[in-house]
């Protein structure tokens, strides 16, 4: 999308996974660099713009937030229209939410196609002693599904710029 001058890009981005893994984290700490210990469930749809450089260039990042519990969720058909990109995230403590990944990345089929720039990211790293979900199966999953994958913690920030940076820039 291109707005104004020609200067500006306008890229929205769509945060999906089962409840509990961090999205709302993730975008509060990307666009804010906040981090909440006790947030509570997302209910309907949230977006946060947050503006990134690119090569000497500003890119706004419209980040699109929503529940990952279905009966908190909104019109999915919407959320998803007009996206160019898309964070699947799971929690590498918890085997059932990556196990619900395929799931997640169904729904995206069903409303995107295929040139959405998509992100398989592993959630929690922090949390590394109770870990179960491993870096290999993280990457065995992104490469089966054509996917960029990446560890993050919005707890302590590893690699959580850099997991929306890697997509803003595939878009770009
Ligand atoms: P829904 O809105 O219900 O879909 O959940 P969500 O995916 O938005 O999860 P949320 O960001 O609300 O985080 C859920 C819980 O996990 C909160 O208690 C957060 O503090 C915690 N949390 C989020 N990210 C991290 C992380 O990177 N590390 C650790 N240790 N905890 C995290
Ligand atoms: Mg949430």
């Amino acid at each position: 999308m291109e707005e104004g001058g020609g200067e500006e890009y306008l890229f929205k981005i769509v945060v999906i996974g089962d409840s509990a893994v961090g999205k709302s984290n993730l975008l509060s700490r990307f666009a804010r660099d906040e981090f909440d210990h006790n947030s509570k469930a997302t209910i309907g749809v949230e977006f946060q713009t947050q503006v990134v450089e690119l090569d000497g260039k500003e890119v706004k990042a419209q980040v699109w937030d929503t529940a990952g519990q279905e009966r908190f969720r909104a019109v999915t058909s919407a959320y998803y229209r007009g996206a160019v990109g898309a964070l699947v995230v799971y929690d590498i403590s918890r085997k059932t939410t990556f196990e619900s990944v395929k799931r997640w990345l169904d729904e995206l089929n069903t409303h995107c196609d295929t040139t959405v720039a998509r992100m398989l990211v592993g959630n929690k790293c922090d949390l590394e002693n109770i870990r179960e979900v491993s870096v290999d199966e993280g990457k065995s999953l992104a490469e089966e599904e054509g996917l960029f994958f990446i560890e993050t913690s919005a707890l302590d920030s590893t690699n959580v710029n850099k997991a929306f940076e890697i997509v803003i820039r595939e878009i770009y």
